[in-house]
């Protein structure tokens, strides 16, 4: 092998002493290996990017959701000292069109400790250049958050975490594996089953050859901040593409240049990820001592926060871009864009009544 192998080899090396390895493996090493992998390369959002967020297409998302965590701050007594955490900040956009909003709260700015969870340098860069401002820090973990009330934001964070797939066999569920046959990578099952009361009751009648994600990293993450929020006070607000319930399914992709790609055939090369299932973040929640509300579409919460009334006042302050500010509305809104795919989920400390729930 060569002095400097690739990723892809590295996989094939890993696979070939040590067998094969489960899925969440293997998108570990795809997105976050140390040097090689997908999230430590080359900023991968915007048009010339993989693929485009919701902060990017307009600021009217983040602007909405800076008005959703002054209100949180308020109802808790506006608090003089508070974390504002936000998980995979991309390029800061979400979190600069947030502040730029938020800050007009009095005392809102001076009680802030901005804290980001980051792991690709290229967008770290990026993140500083637009929140340098307000004295963001990285955090490397959780547990470093100050002592007062937790605020998390996550747009698009969960669904880059790895998940494991299993298959429903006529014993149990087999893990899925990834390993290789002939030199190329394949995926395989693993011979010995998981039994079937190890898994969430809601899928047990499945049928075979049906298969199960869990998305262990999400629990994890999940779990910890739950009960720092719970213990200190606050509120997690993620927004990702998922299903409501528990279910079978297969949504573990690979895009690549805004369109779709094989999952093994490029490791490093792709982003990869999975739906959130936002049930089983919320039992985690719920467990760590936090009230989960009613999980609503994107869609659906962005009118209920105001964005049809954004829409016409910036529109309108900016005739010559109306067109433009109203196609981005439809874009984030409309069920048959990201409307009704893009979830929002809210987990609080009980009492809150956070803005955009019903
Ligand atoms: C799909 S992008 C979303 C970016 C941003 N939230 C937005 O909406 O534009 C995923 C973000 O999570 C970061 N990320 C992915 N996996 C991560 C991990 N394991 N630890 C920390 N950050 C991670 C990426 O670098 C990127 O900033």
């Amino acid at each position: 092998m060569a002095d400097n192998p690739t990723l892809p080899e590295l996989i094939d090396m890993q696979i070939r002493t040590t067998g094969p390895m489960s899925i969440a493996t293997y998108m570990g090493l795809c997105l976050t290996h140390p040097s090689k992998g997908y999230y430590k390369g080359a900023d991968p959002l915007g048009a010339r990017g993989d693929f485009i967020t919701a902060p990017e297409i307009s600021q009217m998302f983040g602007e909405l959701i800076g008005f959703f965590f002054v209100n949180i701050w308020q109802q808790m007594g506006s608090p003089k000292e508070f974390t504002l955490l936000e998980l995979g900040p991309g390029r800061g956009t979400l979190m600069a069109d947030m502040l730029r909003v938020a800050c007009r709260a009095e005392g809102f700015r001076d009680a802030l400790d901005l804290r980001l969870f980051e792991t690709n340098p290229a967008l770290i860069a990026e993140q500083n250049a637009h929140l340098e401002a307000y004295g963001a820090k990285w955090v490397d973990s959780f547990e470093k958050v100050g002592p007062g009330p937790l605020l998390v934001i996550a747009n698009e964070f969960f669904d880059a975490l790895p998940i494991r797939q299993f298959v429903r066999g006529k014993e149990g569920w087999h893990e899925r594996m990834v390993g290789l046959s002939d030199g190329k990578r394949q995926f395989g099952l693993n011979p010995t089953p998981v039994p079937i009361t190890s898994m969430p009751e809601r899928v047990a009648s499945a049928g075979e050859n049906e298969v199960l994600e869990v998305g262990f990293a999400n629990g994890e993450v999940m779990s910890r901040l739950g009960r720092i929020a719970s213990t200190q006070g606050g509120a997690i607000l993620v927004i990702d593409y998922g299903y409501a319930r528990s279910q079978t399914g297969e949504t573990l992709q690979a895009v690549r240049g805004h369109q779709y790609a094989d999952v093994l055939a490029e490791p490093g090369a792709a982003d990869l990820s999975a739906h959130v299932d936002f049930e089983a973040l919320g039992a985690v929640a719920s467990k760590a001592g936090l009230a989960i509300h009613p999980l609503a579409t994107q869609g659906d919460w962005l009118v209920r926060m105001g964005i049809n009334e954004r829409t016409k006042a910036l529109s309108g302050a900016n005739p010559q871009q109306a067109d433009n500010i109203r196609s981005a509305r439809d874009r984030l809104v409309e069920p048959t864009q990201m409307g009704e795919l893009f979830k929002v989920f809210c987990a609080a400390s009980p009492g809150l009544v956070p803005p955009g729930f019903s």
